[in-house]
């Protein structure tokens, strides 16, 4: 067969992704509030009854507000990068970087999450960290809410559970649009979204146990319909404030697999492939429920409300791109439903796939699939914003860090976006998850590891916090520097 010789484009977007409350640390500095990530105790691996720490229960909450709650909190302290990001960002650059992903601490501008007034302190932070970004040949792509509502939000109205919560987004979106979107093109609205279903502390500061059991599926798509308001509203927003200006849905984006041909196996597959990730982008593309999902709230007897004002705007409003984050596929059996590791995904192990240290399974054919079911489906621009394998890396007696695995990791990805591109795919840039290491989302692990850069700091934050270049950061510069040609 003859090969087809396209590949990535000039100007495609090369860099990599963070997180404010997974690196920035001094969560006690410049008037910030505390945010959903503050307040996740670290548990170490073997006294976890679950294989992650993203929820908390309204008990624990209150301790931990009070002070009454002896722990550590690993997001409060991240690797330092609000005083460190000077010199971590001269290092992207080293790398030949073309874009840098953060995201603001909405605690940061908004302590308490309803205030009217923001806190110049938090605007000015990111004024400097934009600034840096740029300076150093970064376009700077920013997420609004990633993983860290507002406690005080949590504590007045259950946050996203209450309409008024819309209102604080709105305000928090809109002061970032004014004073940031001279120098912002690229906006994503909510870090994957589906996860206000699936952990909805993490995902969005709801606190679950504080509403009765046979209501919490009610419950979790009511605030998952305030946020599509919210980012409605925002987007328009954004879009009176600066025309050219871009916003993004983001997709914790899984493809399902069926385990076998039998149609039944074929059809859940299909089914949980719409209902754990494409429904999120339909609504943001298409601005509207659609009719699979109609169908599954009906039969959930799940009744959201849901005006006619919210459903126009929706609609008036759709997104401008879709991000994503990729690092596994799922697979399904209509005669089994096993829980397996992974930060949203359950399923059946798929035979053909080997696993990370973690237990993710490891599958670069399945972004390809992805990449091409969603252009097709949408025909919108995509933007693959997290992509990475979190792996326990050892400092060799050289000092330094020889991560091939890393290396093969990426590279079998990178070379499935290349014949993504080639299957015609519009792909606005590649993020790698996370080029520095920092503090895991869903274990608050610092021994869970995704950088190209180590930082010599361990799960209870002891270590110099040096920054180390792995074999991959030298790597990733090549493959930058030749446009991804040779992996
Ligand atoms: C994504 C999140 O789910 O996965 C990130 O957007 C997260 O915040 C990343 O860090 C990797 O997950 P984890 O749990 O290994 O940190």
């Amino acid at each position: 067969m003859k090969q087809t010789k396209i590949s990535f484009p000039q100007g495609f977007l090369w860099g990599g992704a963070t997180a404010a409350n997974q690196l920035e640390g001094a969560s006690d500095i410049g008037g910030k509030g505390l945010s959903s990530a503050d307040v996740i105790p670290f548990v170490p691996p073997e006294k976890r009854v679950q294989d992650h720490t993203m929820e908390i229960s309204s008990d624990t909450l209150a301790r931990v507000v009070s002070g009454n709650f002896k722990g550590h909190f690993p997001k409060r302290h991240g690797i330092d990068f609000y005083h460190t990001y000077e010199h971590d960002l001269a290092l992207m650059k080293e790398m030949g970087f073309k874009a840098f992903r953060i995201s603001i601490a909405w605690t940061r501008i908004f302590p308490q999450g309803d205030e009217r007034q923001p806190n110049e302190a938090g605007l000015a932070f990111y004024d400097r960290l934009i600034d840096c970004i740029i300076k150093n040949g970064m376009q700077p792509v920013v997420t609004l809410s990633h993983y860290e509502t507002p406690i005080g939000l949590t504590q007045k109205w259950n946050s996203w559970i209450d309409r008024r919560t819309i209102d604080c987004f709105v305000h928090f979106a809109d002061t970032c649009f004014k004073r940031y979107t001279d120098r912002v093109k690229y906006w994503i609205n909510f870090n994957e979204i589906n996860m206000i279903l699936h952990s909805p502390f993490t995902g969005g500061g709801v606190l679950i146990d504080r509403i009765p059991e046979k209501q919490q599926q009610q419950a979790k798509y009511q605030a998952l319909h305030h946020t599509y308001v919210a980012s409605a509203i925002a987007a328009q927003k954004l879009h009176e404030t600066n025309p050219n200006a871009l916003m993004g849905c983001m997709l914790a984006a899984t493809p399902t697999y069926p385990l076998t041909s039998d149609p039944q196996d074929v059809w859940k597959a299909q089914q949980v492939n719409k209902v754990r990730c494409l429904q999120f982008a339909d609504i943001f593309v298409r601005g509207e429920y659609p009719g699979y999902m109609e169908r599954f709230l009906r039969e959930h007897n799940i009744k959201i409300h849901r005006s006619q004002e919210d459903l126009a705007l929706m609609k008036a409003n759709p997104v401008d791109y879709i991000s994503l984050s990729y690092y596994m596929s799922a697979c399904v059996s209509s005669s089994e439903d096993t829980a397996k590791p992974g930060n949203l995904v359950q399923g059946v192990d798929n035979p053909y796939l080997t696993k990370s240290d973690w237990g993710w399974p490891i599958d670069p054919m399945g972004l390809r699939i992805l990449l091409n079911e969603l252009w097709e489906r949408y025909q919108k621009p995509l933007f693959i914003v997290e992509n990475g394998l979190g792996a326990q890396d050892e400092v060799s007696a050289d000092g330094k860090i020889h991560d091939i695995y890393r290396i093969n990791y990426l590279r079998q990805h990178i070379q499935a976006v290349k014949e993504a591109l080639k299957d015609g795919v519009c792909l606005i840039g590649y993020l790698s998850w996370a080029p520095i290491d920092l503090i895991s989302m869903s274990t608050a692990q610092m021994s869970k590891r995704y950088g190209f850069i180590y930082v010599d700091q361990d799960d209870y934050m002891q270590g110099s916090k040096k920054r180390i270049r792995k074999d991959s950061f030298y790597w990733y510069q090549k493959v930058i520097s030749n446009n991804g040609e040779i992996l």
